[in-house]
């Protein structure tokens, strides 16, 4: 990946930062005019970094962009596969899980990121569509090309699951449970979903896209949804970085993307079980055409629920809509 005049600028401004540099000593390290210069510093400004220009002083660095820039969330990632090879960044998309499809159709490597800071139509499970405005929340959708068969992908479900569940448990305040197979809770309310769409051949697996919604800043939910979701901001009154969040997000994914490459998905599903609410307790399962009631008894070792109806009939179910009833 070469290193545009733009980014080379940007790390000189960065490593002022608090100090006024001027455009002629800029110019000078970089090897370009100064209009040159504040050509770049003006398409900076606009990608939402604040710059100050003063005549005679120069530029300051006073803050880094709040938008999810590929350079900001490669600064500082500690991963080795993901996110380090494409990021593709857009100000809108319809979903960021289509444009992730597509990319792997035409051959996108493992570890490609999409993401956007608003999606027209996102995706949400069974055909629903995932409240995505611009500035709040988090819409990523990671390219997996793991050598598995078709009825592993759901393992994926959860373990994407466990790996957001505990980036925010490490980064904010709040008591998050995970709900089977793919919500994770705050006081009842949904504040991240998860979509996991595969492409298969024959029984192979040829790529898994794993999309996550995290609803970080948005400071409102329109009325219809405001009693089942939630976002960081509502629950803390704080504004999280979202860089900082997909940061740790990427990189608890890949160490239990690696842990489960080596020695399989069993300690995946414990941590899965400890962060989640239904174990033991009583719910309804709607499965396409079939409801379910019982106690929630275990998730077996390939993340299907194992539910024990109120006849005492015991039933394993790979998919569906749970509702806590007690
Ligand atoms: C659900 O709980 O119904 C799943 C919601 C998943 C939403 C995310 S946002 C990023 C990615 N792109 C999409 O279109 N959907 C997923």
């Amino acid at each position: 990946m070469t290193t545009s005049s733009k980014d080379q600028l940007l790390q000189y401004l960065k490593e002022t930062k608090g100090e006024w540099v001027s455009g002629e000593s800029l110019s000078k390290q970089m090897g370009v005019s100064r209009s040159a210069v504040w050509k770049q510093i003006s398409k900076l400004k606009e990608e939402g970094y604040s710059i100050e220009s003063a005549p005679k002083k120069g530029y300051l660095f006073r803050k880094a962009s709040e938008l999810l820039l590929p350079n900001e969330i490669r600064e500082g990632l500690e991963t080795k596969l993901l996110g380090k090879g494409d990021i593709v960044y857009s100000k809108e998309i319809d979903s960021t899980n289509r444009k992730a499809r597509d990319l792997a159709d035409e051959g996108a490597p493992e570890g490609t990121l999409v993401l956007s800071e608003a999606q027209i139509r996102g995706k949400g499970r069974k055909g629903r569509t995932w409240f995505s405005p611009p500035k709040g929340g988090i819409y990523i959708s990671l390219i997996l090309r793991p050598t598995i068969s078709p009825v592993d992908a759901p393992k994926f479900t959860l373990l994407t699951a466990v790996a957001i569940a505990e980036a925010l448990l490490s980064m904010t305040p709040l008591n998050i449970n995970i709900k089977w197979p793919n919500d994770i809770l705050v006081n009842g309310k949904k504040i991240a979903g998860i979509l996991t769409e595969m492409s298969t051949e024959m029984d192979a697996v040829n790529y898994i896209v794993v999309g996550l919604g995290l609803n970080v800043n948005t400071p409102k939910f329109p009325e219809a949804i405001q009693g089942i979701a939630t976002s960081i901001f509502i629950e803390t009154g704080k504004v999280f970085p979202r860089v900082k969040i997909i940061q740790e997000y990427l990189a608890r994914y890949e160490a239990y993307y690696d842990m489960y490459k080596k020695i399989g998905f069993d300690s995946i599903i414990d941590r899965w079980k400890d962060l989640s609410e239904i174990i033991g307790k009583k719910v309804e399962v709607e499965v396409i055409g079939n409801q379910f009631i019982g106690k929630a008894l275990d998730i077996d070792s390939d993340g299907a629920l194992i539910l024990k109806d109120e006849q005492g009939g015991v039933h394993r179910i790979i998919s569906g809509d749970i509702t806590l009833m007690s």
